[in-house]
């Protein structure tokens, strides 16, 4: 008997792809993408603003650390599309044209970095910590910043540069009430 015929493979289903807006720093960025695209890889492959890193890409590290909304999240956990809206500020958005955010001249003053692949995350992340008003203690500081790893150990330094900005901001608040 003759072989039937063999049926010819059907071919692989594109994936569309979505139109999403992302406001990144003030500015918006209108992407074509594919839906399954994360928050991190439209920043850095689309968008091409590379400060903010890939670590792990599993949630694990820190290094993708944005800010949404003022809060923060990991990017590499985040699907691009879902932050519509939403205004996101990565650590090209922290200073102001040359003048540096106050966290990252405390980064620097304090030295808290090495080989500084997790810096931006850390940096932001701090930013976020002192927002939400979580750093009251060393402790505090150490549990709230916990999910930002520094394979370099620059941990200390990076304590000390969060304190003084800390610190700042509630002198400034004092001398203002006062
Ligand atoms: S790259 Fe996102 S947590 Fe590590
Ligand atoms: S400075 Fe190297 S991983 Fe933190």
């Amino acid at each position: 008997m003759p072989l039937p015929h063999s049926v010819p493979a059907a071919p692989t289903p594109v994936v569309g792809t979505i139109s999403v807006k992302l406001d990144v720093n003030g500015t918006e960025h209108t992407l074509q993408i594919d839906p399954r695209v994360t928050l991190l890889d439209a920043l850095r492959e689309y968008i091409g603003l590379t400060g903010t890193k890939k670590g792990c890409d599993h949630g694990q590290c820190g290094a993708c650390t944005v800010l949404v909304d003022g809060h923060r999240i990991n990017s590499c956990l985040a699907l691009a599309a879902s932050y519509e809206g939403e205004q996101i500020v990565t650590i090209e958005g922290l200073a102001d044209g040359e003048d540096l955010h106050p966290m990252q001249a405390a980064f620097i003053q304090h030295d808290g970095f090495q080989c500084g692949y997790c810096t931006p995350g850390q940096i932001v992340s701090a930013v976020g910590l002192l927002a939400e008003g979580h750093a009251e203690t060393d402790a505090d500081i150490r549990e709230q910043m916990s999910g930002n790893i520094c394979r370099c150990g620059a941990y200390l330094n990076i304590l000390a540069a969060i304190r003084e900005v800390r610190d700042n901001a509630l002198t400034h608040q004092n001398s203002e009430v006062r």
